[in-house]
């Protein structure tokens, strides 16, 4: 743990038992630091154990060993200043949109609000995400681009500190897609929100985060990091955005590489 980390994964190892009664490591010894206001984007291989990881870091699931902690504090159960958001928005489709918003309030261990100040909450979280026009309409009214900002918007709600979001955008057109990624960077960046993002997208991973952590292997670990310090816009630092690419581009590779020899 480092003085200013405000999630901490030590040497965390997790296995599933499989069914023919052996069990499947998925990570082993992996550590992970999160700085406040950080926002670090996890890629690697499908099946290499990211959803899995994040789980854990969201109190979720536990690890078979090794430990998390927020804010200096073992994790072990959900914590009211973490939220989730993944892939599928998870909308309730007999609730409106505000409802299914202040529906991220009702929780478990949340801390029990006024009736003001959860209706404040509320619109002000739906304003964040441009919402407020439509907050009476119901889940099968909505766009999916809608569906997925009213998913932030439930997370916002809870004003967290820490995101964790697994592959958010990835059932999203392109051009919806880029302005959900705008969106959440001027977010995190106003309210110095940390976020740990997992994607397929290494465009994605170099346009919002401030560092990208690839995960490969069998069990999984940590096989490269890089630091993205390029000042805003980022897009217009086109030959560093490509050269990045390319590195990370051969390191996923070699790690698709590494985990089909792992199976033959
Ligand atoms: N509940 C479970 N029970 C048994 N095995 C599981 C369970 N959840 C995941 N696994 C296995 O653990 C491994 C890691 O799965 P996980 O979903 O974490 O990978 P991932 O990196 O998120 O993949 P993807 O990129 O495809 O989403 C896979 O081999 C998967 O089959
Ligand atoms: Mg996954």
């Amino acid at each position: 743990m480092t003085a200013a980390s405000i999630l901490d994964a030590e040497n965390v190892s997790l296995a599933y038992a499989q069914p023919n009664g052996q069990s499947l490591c998925v990570l082993q010894d992996f550590s992970l630091h999160l700085a406040a206001g950080e926002i670090v984007a996890l890629l690697g291989p499908s099946g290499v154990g990211k959803s899995s990881l994040l789980r854990v870091l969201g109190g979720l699931q536990h690890a078979a060993s090794g430990t998390v902690r927020a804010y200096g504090e073992v994790l072990n159960g959900p914590h009211p200043r973490l939220s989730m958001v993944f892939q599928d928005a998870c909308l309730l489709p007999w609730l409106s949109l505000e409802q299914n918003v202040a529906f991220g309030l009702d929780f478990k261990h949340q801390p029990v609000l006024s009736a003001p100040e959860r209706k404040q909450r509320v619109a002000a979280a739906i304003a964040e995400v441009d919402l407020s026009a439509v907050r009476q309409r119901y889940p099968s009214e909505l766009s999916g681009g809608m569906a997925q900002r009213t998913a932030l918007a439930r997370s916002l709600a809870r004003q967290p500190e820490i995101l964790l979001l697994d592959e958010p955008f990835s059932a999203l057109d392109e051009v919806t897609r880029g302005e959900m990624q705008a969106l959440l960077r001027s977010l995190c960046r106003r309210h110095h929100t940390a976020a740990i993002l997992v994607t397929h997208d290494i465009d994605e991973a170099l346009l919002l985060a401030d560092r990208v952590l690839l995960i490969g292997g069998s069990p999984g670990r940590q096989v490269g990091s890089w630091n993205v310090t390029l000042a805003e816009p980022r897009a217009s630092f086109v030959r560093e955005l490509a050269q990045l690419r390319l590195e990370i581009v051969e390191a996923l590779h070699s790690a698709h590489a590494s985990a089909k020899a792992s199976i033959a």
